[in-house]
Formats: structure tokens, C-alpha cells, sequence
């Protein structure tokens, strides 16, 4: 219901000029995105680290309609690696494979993601491939075998919610790549997704201990407290150090939780989005909490 009520709000281009214009919008945008330029994200990411989080850079824009697009995609990634390097960030880099040429041509779209992972090597970095709706898992996962065995330095990413995500990341582990465990963020049918978010959950968690036994410094990505919980327990329990693995979360979302997770000595690395195609992003993060939208519309009938 609330999710269909931001879909139609999305498609609004009054709704979308407000946003874009007003201070007080500002003010709740600002908390999900870093800003429109690399420099404002820079800020943004040099400040975490002094705080003492980790960042991973988002150029926001999925679904590019021409290579051009996906070559200019991949030219602002180069130009977010030249930043981490110079201002030296401890920072990664998070790409989808849709903006960088997917869906016109496999070959230019690893070429243009092994272009950056050449890059992130040379400066000790890493590239991680953010996962897609479904359609794409094969060949993502096709993707970053093949820059994991050349290169290293790239970090896959599988959604609990799949059915196939067991096998998966038996197979990522085999090959030693790293993994960011997520919950999943698309429509999918329950064909190839489990329908209950219970069963989800079970799998996140059956996933996550698979992950701290026979993983690569895996990456727990979530902001559902529970799962923390059991995260925690498992490595006091199995005496898993704090530099084996980091916890993931999104810039903005759960700051209380962050803060905690931080001062008890864990690693916790923010995915932090900038850009100008940043108004899909904050819609769908407004739609995974009401008080944003109760926020978003008292601010609106102010104005
Ligand atoms: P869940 O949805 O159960 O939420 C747990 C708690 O967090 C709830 O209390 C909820 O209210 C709160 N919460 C969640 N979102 C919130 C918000 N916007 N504002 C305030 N509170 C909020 N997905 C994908 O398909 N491919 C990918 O590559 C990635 N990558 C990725 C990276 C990182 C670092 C994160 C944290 C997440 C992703 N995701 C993703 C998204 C992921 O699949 C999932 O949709 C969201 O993280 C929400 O799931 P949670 O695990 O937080 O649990």
C-alpha cells in the first residue's frame, strides 16, 4: 500500500521540484545522500572516517540506455577512485553492472568494470558489485569469477531471499571471493524468491554463519537489529576477531545502531550515494519506512 502510494508519488514532477529546490528538503535528502558532486561526497566519506567508519561510494544511476552512458558511468567511478586515492579513503567503490553496459554488451561492460578494478588494485582497493533483480545473478556472478581470478580486489554481492543463494555462496567461497551478504531489494515472484520475509530472515541468518565459518572476510549488510544480535553472538561464541569480517550498513539508515556497532570495536562500512540520478534511490528508501514519509509530507504541507 505505502510502497504503491510513493510509486505514484515518484512519477510526480511537482513532488520531484520540490525536492530538488527547498531547504527543508534538503534537509531529509541530505541524510540519505551524500549530494549531487564527487566533492560533496568526498566531504562526506573524509568525515566518516574521521569518525571512524569505512565508506563505499555509490555514483548513483541504474539502467543506462546506450553505451555512451555507461562509459560516462564508468569515467565517474575512475574520477570517485582518483579521490579515494589522493585524499587516501577508506573507501571501496559500489558499481552495478546495468550502468556500466549490461544490457547492451557483456563484453563492454567487463571491460569497462575490469578497467576499474585494474584501477582499485594499483591502489589497494576494492570493487564490489552490487546485485540486480534476477534476471542478472548468472551473469554477475559470471563477471566477477573471471576479475576475482585475474585481478582479486572485488567483492560479490548475494541476496538471502533467493532460492539459489545457498549454492552460491558455496561456490563464491570455493573461489575465496569475498561476499556481501544482503537481504535483496527487488520484486521478485516466488519462483526463484522466498515470498515470507520470516524465511528470508532464516536464510540470512543459515548464510551468515556459512559466511564466518568457511567465508572471506565476509560483509553482514543489514540494519535488522535481530540479525545483528545473532551476528554478534556467533563471533563472541566461535571467538571470530573483529578485523575478519565488517558489517555493512546504508549512510543514513539506523544511525543509532551504527554508532553502537562502532563504539563496541567492529568494523562498519557505509554505502554512501551521490550523484544526480538520486531521486529513484531516496523514493525507495523513503518507502522502507513510514515516519520518513509522515516527516517528508509534514514538511511538504509547510511549504
Ligand atoms: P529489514 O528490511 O528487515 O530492516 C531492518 C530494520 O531496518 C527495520 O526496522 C527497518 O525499519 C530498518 N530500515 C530498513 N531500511 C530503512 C530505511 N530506509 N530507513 C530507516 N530504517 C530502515 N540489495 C540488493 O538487492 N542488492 C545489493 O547489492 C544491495 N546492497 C546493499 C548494500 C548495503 C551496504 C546494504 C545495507 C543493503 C544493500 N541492499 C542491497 C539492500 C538490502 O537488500 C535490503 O533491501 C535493505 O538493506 C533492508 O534490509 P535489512 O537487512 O536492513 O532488513
Amino acid at each position: 500500500m505505502l510502497r504503491s502510494l510513493l510509486l505514484v508519488l515518484s512519477r510526480q514532477p511537482w513532488l520531484r521540484h520540490w525536492l530538488e529546490t527547498s531547504p527543508a528538503a534538503e534537509r531529509l535528502t541530505s541524510r540519505f545522500i551524500a549530494g549531487s558532486s564527487i566533492e560533496r561526497e568526498v566531504v562526506v566519506c573524509q568525515r566518516l572516517n574521521a569518525d571512524g567508519y569505512l565508506a563505499t561510494l555509490d555514483h548513483l544511476g541504474e539502467s543506462v540506455t546506450s553505451l555512451e552512458e555507461a562509459e560516462r558511468s564508468r569515467e565517474a567511478y575512475l574520477a570517485a577512485l582518483d579521490q579515494i586515492a589522493k585524499l587516501n579513503l577508506e573507501a571501496t567503490v559500489s558499481v552495478k553492472l546495468t550502468q556500466l553496459g549490461l544490457d547492451f554488451s557483456e563484453a563492454a561492460c567487463l571491460a569497462n568494470v575490469e578497467c576499474l578494478v585494474a584501477r582499485a588494485k594499483s591502489m589497494g582497493r576494492m570493487v564490489e558489485i552490487d546485485m540486480e533483480s534476477s534476471p542478472y545473478v548468472d551473469r554477475t556472478l559470471a563477471l566477477v569469477s573471471n576479475l576475482h581470478a585475474r585481478y582479486g580486489s572485488v567483492r560479490a554481492v548475494i541476496q538471502a531471499y533467493l532460492y539459489r543463494s545457498e549454492s552460491d555462496v558455496q561456490n563464491l567461497c570455493g573461489q575465496s571471493i569475498p561476499i556481501r551478504l544482503c537481504k535483496g531489494a527487488y520484486r521478485e515472484s516466488a519462483d526463484v524468491a522466498f515470498p515470507r520475509k520470516k524465511d528470508v530472515d532464516a536464510n540470512y541468518v543459515r548464510l551468515m554463519f556459512e559466511l564466518f565459518d568457511r567465508g572471506t572476510y565476509p560483509a553482514i549488510a543489514s540494519h535488522d537489529e535481530k540479525i545483528l544480535d545473532r551476528a554478534l553472538g556467533y563471533v563472541r561464541e566461535r571467538n571470530i576477531a573483529a578485523d575478519r569480517f565488517e558489517f555493512q550498513m546504508l549512510y543514513g539508515v539506523g544511525r543509532d545502531l551504527q554508532r553502537r556497532l562502532l563504539a563496541a570495536g567492529y568494523r562498519l562500512r557505509l554505502y554512501v550515494p551521490y550523484g544526480n540520478a538520486w531521486y529513484p534511490y531516496f523514493m525507495r528508501r523513503l518507502a522502507e519506512r513510514p515516519a520518513n514519509v509522515v516527516f517528508l509530507a509534514r514538511n511538504l504541507l509547510k511549504n
